[in-house]
């Protein structure tokens, strides 16, 4: 189909239109459908089978449906692959996207799959004959929601940081007056760097949320570390939380502690005992928490996953170290003790590297360590209103964790089969059972995402009836 623009038409076409817009409080691209819907009367209805999204979303500013608008901007790295599949999400989510593309991007990705996969065109220049809009970077970074930047290089973020404005990306960042939502991917040793961290740290005084990036295996070959951008179902999920009204937020108010990950306990300076807990679940529960509107602070041994948005992230290394991050973050509305705390740690650990002897084996002499869930299940001042514990077991899920309830002295226990041949500890699917004093309801298998978000409807409901 040919394409016409506001630009291409007659000076005194345009003149009226802008008058007919300004009259209206339209702009001349609302006003130009207007127009054409009007002549083309009833047929609208079943115009473009094509984009169907992109009337809706039209509609929402003429006073029709409520579609939510992101501005996805996509950055210049191999990330960039990963944004296609963050439009595809976004989608799913019910979330209306424009993309806008930067130079370096389309070295790794097309514009063309960037508008198949989205509501609209994608957008590159910032002088663009093509666009209807008249000073295009300003309508693009007004008509939206939200703008998500991913991936966010370093470069881009620099430009960022210094307001530069000399393409259509970072022109519309500079005229936003929106929230932004920044994913950066890059080297590690490029985040690392002090200019970025100097850049990082003044977007974040700027208001910019971050999300990751997350530590893991790099695209350079043996190079790993943290600088890969986030899951793109993470950042549609932060993206929703931001979009979504206050109103919504279930667990609005509500403040949250929760340990999640491994201890790591040490040996020698250099040595530690540690297991195979990846932290997944627990950093899922308080990415959900955090999207129910709750404050949480997230208290975590040593994993490889990067901060989820908006949740306060506590590091620790050891079993004492978390305890006292606990007491610290106490008083709690709720508590959830997703984490595999080492049972025991050595009382003898070395405070030099321990050498090989002639002699034989160094004898590690073991001691318990302090029963966090424990310990705060039976607080008489400060108890969280509601404790929850997690039973990771092998064998008789249900009788050991039911046990543990009891002698924990907590309200609930999400059991879970962490056998070998449950592929639980390191995955990302978990069965799980909610066992509460008199009832256990069995879920299905499901993604530790999606048993996030049942377990906080869960406490949702719970923490409603209790208040
Ligand atoms: O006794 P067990 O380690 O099986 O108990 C598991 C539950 O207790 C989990 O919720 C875990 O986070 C918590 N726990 C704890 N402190 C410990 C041991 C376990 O908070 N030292």
């Amino acid at each position: 189909m040919a394409s016409l623009t506001v630009r291409q038409l007659d000076e005194a076409i345009k003149a009226s239109l802008r008058l007919r817009a300004a009259e209206n409080g339209r702009s001349v691209e609302d006003e130009v459908r207007v127009i054409l819907r009007e002549s083309v009367g009833a047929r609208r209805v079943t115009a473009g089978p094509q984009h169907p999204s992109v009337i809706q979303s039209r509609n929402a500013r003429s006073g029709g449906t409520t579609l939510p608008r992101v501005t996805l901007i996509i950055g210049g790295g191999i990330a960039a692959y990963k944004a296609l599949d963050l439009i595809r999400r976004l989608k799913e989510r019910g979330i209306h996207v424009r993309c806008v593309m930067t130079r370096a991007a389309q070295q790794f990705v097309t514009p063309l799959t960037a508008s198949a996969l989205a509501d609209e065109r994608c957008y590159t220049d910032l002088f663009d004959s093509q666009s209807e809009f008249d000073a295009g970077h300003i309508r693009l970074a007004r008509d939206t929601d939200l703008i998500i930047v991913a991936p966010a290089t370093a470069d881009l973020m620099a430009k960022m940081a210094q307001g530069h404005a000399d393409d259509l990306a970072t022109a519309i960042l500079l005229a936003a007056d929106k929230p932004v939502l920044v994913a950066p991917a890059m080297n590690p040793l490029m985040w690392q760097n002090a200019a970025t961290k100097r850049n990082v740290a003044q977007l974040a005084r700027d208001g910019v949320s971050f999300i990751g990036p997350d530590s893991g295996e790099m695209a350079e070959a043996n190079e790993a570390g943290v600088g890969r951008m986030s899951e793109p179902a993470e950042i549609a999920a932060t993206a929703e939380s931001m979009l979504r009204p206050q109103g919504t937020q279930r667990l609005a108010g509500k403040k949250i502690l929760i340990t999640a990950g491994p201890t790591h306990e040490p040996i020698d300076p250099v040595r530690y005992i540690a297991n195979r807990s990846s932290g997944k679940q627990g950093f899922a529960i308080a990415e959900a928490a955090a999207h129910a509107g709750a404050d949480v602070t997230l208290i975590s041994g040593p994993v490889d996953i990067g901060d989820p948005s908006r949740v306060n992230v506590i590091r620790v290394e050891s079993a004492r170290d978390m305890l006292a991050q606990v007491e610290k973050a106490l008083p709690a509305d709720i508590a959830i003790f997703a984490a595999a705390v080492a049972d025991w740690r050595v009382a003898n650990a070395g405070d030099q590297k321990i050498k090989k002897a002639q002699g034989g084996m160094p004898k590690l002499e073991l001691t318990e360590n302090p029963d966090i869930l424990a310990m705060v299940s039976k607080l008489k001042a400060n108890r969280p209103k509601l404790v929850i514990g997690f039973a990771a077991e092998t064998e008789n899920l249900i009788a050991n964790a039911t046990a543990k309830l009891k002698r924990k002295g907590c309200d609930w226990i999400v059991a879970n089969d962490v056998s070998a041949a449950s592929g639980v500890m390191g995955g990302d699917r978990n069965t799980v059972h909610i066992i509460t004093s008199g009832r256990t309801d069995s879920w299905p298998v499901m993604t530790k995402d999606q048993v996030a978000d049942a377990l906080v409807n869960r406490i949702a409901d719970t923490v409603g009836k209790k208040a």
